[in-house]
C-alpha cells in the first residue's frame, strides 16, 4: 500500500483506507488472511469472539507472513471486545461472572496472545451496553491499555444512536477514533452519525457495504461509471466510500476480489460522478 492509502486517525494511528475482515472464515482464516496480506492488504479486522471469528488463526497467519517479510509493524491489527450478550455461551473467551473490568482485561490479554503481539493498533467495543454506567466501566478499562502503551486507539461498533455516541465522547478521557457500523438504507446510511463523526474526527468503518446494497450496485448510475473506468461496480462503490471518508471492511474469499478491492484505491471519481452517486443514498 502506498502512503496515500493510509489515514492518520485522531489517535495518531496509521490505518489503511480499506481493511480485510475475517468474520466467518472458520478453518480457512489462516489461508485467507495470508492471501489478503500477499495481495497487499495491510489492515486486518478480527474479534475475540469465537462464535464468528477465529482470532487464533488470524494470529497464525500474521506469524507465518513474518517469514515472507511482512513484519508485525507493517500491519494494522484491529480486534474487538465482545460483551457476554454477543458471545456463544459455550465458548466465552473470558470469565462471564467476573466484573466488566476483569472481562475486558481477560479478553484483551487473550487477543494479544492469539495475535502474537504485545501491541494492538485498534480495539473496538463490539456493541454498546444499555446502561451508561456499564459502557463507561468497559471504556475506561479499554483506555487503560492505551495509557499503558499496549493499544493505539479505541472504537465502538453497532452504535446507531447519536445520543450514545455523544455520551461516550463527552465522558471518555480517550475519545473514540472509530465507529464501525453496518452501512445500508435501513439506517439511512448513518447520515447523521457520519456528519457528527466527521466533525469530531471519528473515522467511520463500514460493513455490509456490498451485501446490503444490491440495488445501488445494480443501478444504472454505477453501471455507467463502471463502464467508463472499466472497473467493477464494487470497485466504483469502494472508491465512492473512500471519497466520503468511509473505510470499508471487506471479507471476500476470492483472491481476484481482494486485488480488485485494493485497486479501487487508485480510482479517482469526478465531482460530478460523486454527486450522482450521492443521490443513490
Ligand atoms: N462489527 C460487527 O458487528 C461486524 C459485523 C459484520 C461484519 N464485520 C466485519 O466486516 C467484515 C466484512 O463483512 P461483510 O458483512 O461486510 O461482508 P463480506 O464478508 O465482506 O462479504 C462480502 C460478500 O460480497 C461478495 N463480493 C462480491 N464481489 C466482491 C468484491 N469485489 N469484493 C468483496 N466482496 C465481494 C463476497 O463474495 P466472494 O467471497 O466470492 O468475493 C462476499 O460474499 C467482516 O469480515 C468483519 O470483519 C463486523
Amino acid at each position: 500500500m502506498k502512503a496515500k492509502d493510509y489515514i492518520i486517525t485522531s489517535a495518531d494511528v496509521k490505518m489503511p483506507k480499506i481493511i480485510y475482515g475475517t468474520a466467518w472464515k472458520k478453518e480457512h482464516t489462516t489461508i485467507l488472511v495470508e492471501a489478503a496480506l500477499r495481495c497487499g492488504f495491510r489492515g486486518i479486522d478480527t474479534a475475540c469472539q469465537p462464535k464468528h471469528y477465529s482470532e487464533t488463526l488470524v494470529g497464525e497467519a500474521l506469524l507465518n507472513m513474518q517469514h515472507e517479510g511482512i513484519k508485525r509493524e507493517d500491519v494494522f491489527i484491529q480486534t474487538k471486545f465482545t460483551p457476554v450478550s454477543g458471545q456463544d455461551p459455550k465458548e466465552i473467551p473470558y470469565d462471564p461472572n467476573a466484573s466488566l473490568t476483569e472481562q475486558v482485561r481477560q479478553s484483551f490479554t487473550t487477543s494479544k496472545q492469539n495475535l502474537y503481539t504485545h501491541y494492538i493498533d485498534s480495539l473496538v467495543l463490539h456493541s454498546p451496553y444499555a446502561r451508561f454506567e456499564n459502557l463507561m466501566e468497559v471504556w475506561h478499562t479499554m483506555e487503560s491499555f492505551v495509557q499503558k502503551g499496549e493499544l493505539g486507539q479505541l472504537g465502538i461498533s453497532n452504535c446507531y444512536s447519536l445520543e450514545v455516541l455523544e455520551y461516550l465522547y463527552d465522558h471518555s478521557e480517550i475519545k473514540p477514533a472509530i465507529l464501525q457500523n453496518r452501512f445500508h438504507a435501513k439506517t439511512d446510511y448513518d447520515k447523521e452519525m457520519r456528519l457528527w463523526c466527521d466533525a469530531h474526527h471519528v473515522i467511520y468503518q463500514s460493513f455490509w457495504s456490498l451485501t446490503a446494497n444490491p440495488e445501488i450496485l445494480l443501478s444504472e448510475t454505477l453501471d455507467a461509471i463502471s463502464h467508463k473506468y472499466k472497473k467493477s461496480p464494487a470497485q466504483i462503490w469502494f472508491a465512492f466510500l473512500r471519497e466520503n471518508q468511509i473505510v470499508p471492511l471487506v471479507g471476500t474469499s476470492s483472491s481476484q476480489h481482494m486485488l480488485e478491492d485494493l485497486r479501487s484505491l487508485d480510482i479517482c471519481l469526478t465531482s460530478d460522478e460523486l454527486e450522482q452517486m450521492q443521490t443513490l443514498l
